[in-house]
């Protein structure tokens, strides 16, 4: 039996990783590999890792799958990104559920095939009632476009009377995202060197612990979601006032 963490532990310990899964594209070039493979190595990456964060005592997983800017790639590689969403699903939809993972699937919806559409509404309706360890993918996702839909159902309300502008506080913003309801991440980390949030749970990572990893997302495991969490344990978290210490 594992003994009950301390509060100065509790603090250390994070509920919540965000991950930009970059350098699918390099792992493959460096084996003179189509980047596709790359992205198809890069979903066994995303297997062992829901599997590492659930042994590591995490509660929430929110990796970015597809961003609102992919659509500039090549059609091949786009239609390659979509197949292993279907590919994911239909492979491991049920074993998520078995296992009490609830995953949502956050993004915009407009513009997706039906098809794509019915999976998210699968995966997401399959395993609502589960609460072990939640699992969200952000999927054709941009957080500059989430916060302008945000922005727009807020006015909606606003002029049908729902809500008055006085009660607008950041609270109320955050019940209009796609997030609504979920723990901001306590760390976001990236792959494959690059230090920037391409878009990427703006509003949310506003107090996040950034950790930038040199490995490629194909290449993430344990030891390198083990190395985030350690690093992050280092940090003194004061969320804009002065700390305890
Ligand atoms: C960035 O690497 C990665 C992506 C654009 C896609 C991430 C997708 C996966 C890991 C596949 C799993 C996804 C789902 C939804 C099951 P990159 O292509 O930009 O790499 P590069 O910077 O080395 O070119």
């Amino acid at each position: 039996m594992v003994a009950a963490a301390s509060s100065e532990d509790a603090a250390h310990t994070p509920r919540h990783v965000a991950i930009i899964m970059d350098g699918n594209g390099r792992w493959a070039r460096q084996r003179m590999w189509p980047r596709t493979l790359g992205h198809r190595e890069g979903v066994e990456a995303l297997r062992r890792t829901v599997d590492a964060a659930g042994e590591l005592g995490l509660d929430h997983l929110t990796v970015f799958g597809f961003s609102t800017e992919n659509w500039r790639r090549p059609r091949d590689e786009v239609n390659a990104l979509f197949d292993l969403l279907r590919l994911y699903v239909d492979r491991d939809l049920e074993r998520l559920a078995a296992d009490g993972v609830r995953v949502r699937i956050i993004g915009e919806r407009e513009g997706l095939a039906p098809d794509i559409l019915d999976i998210i509404d699968r995966a997401e309706a399959r395993t609502a009632q589960n609460a072990s360890f939640n699992l969200t993918i952000a999927f054709n996702y941009g957080g500059q476009q989430e916060i302008v839909r945000a922005a727009r159902r807020l006015a909606e309300d606003a002029i049908a009377g729902k809500i008055c502008p006085d009660e607008i506080s950041a609270d109320v913003f955050a019940g209009y995202l796609d997030t609504r309801g979920l723990p901001a991440p306590d760390i976001v980390i990236r792959t494959s060197g690059e230090l920037r949030l391409s878009n990427f749970l703006l509003w949310q990572a506003a107090y996040s612990e950034l950790v930038f990893l040199d490995v490629l997302w194909p290449d993430f495991d344990k030891a390198a979601l083990e190395k985030a969490i350690s690093e992050f344990a280092q940090r003194g978290r004061r969320f804009g006032g002065l700390g305890g210490a």
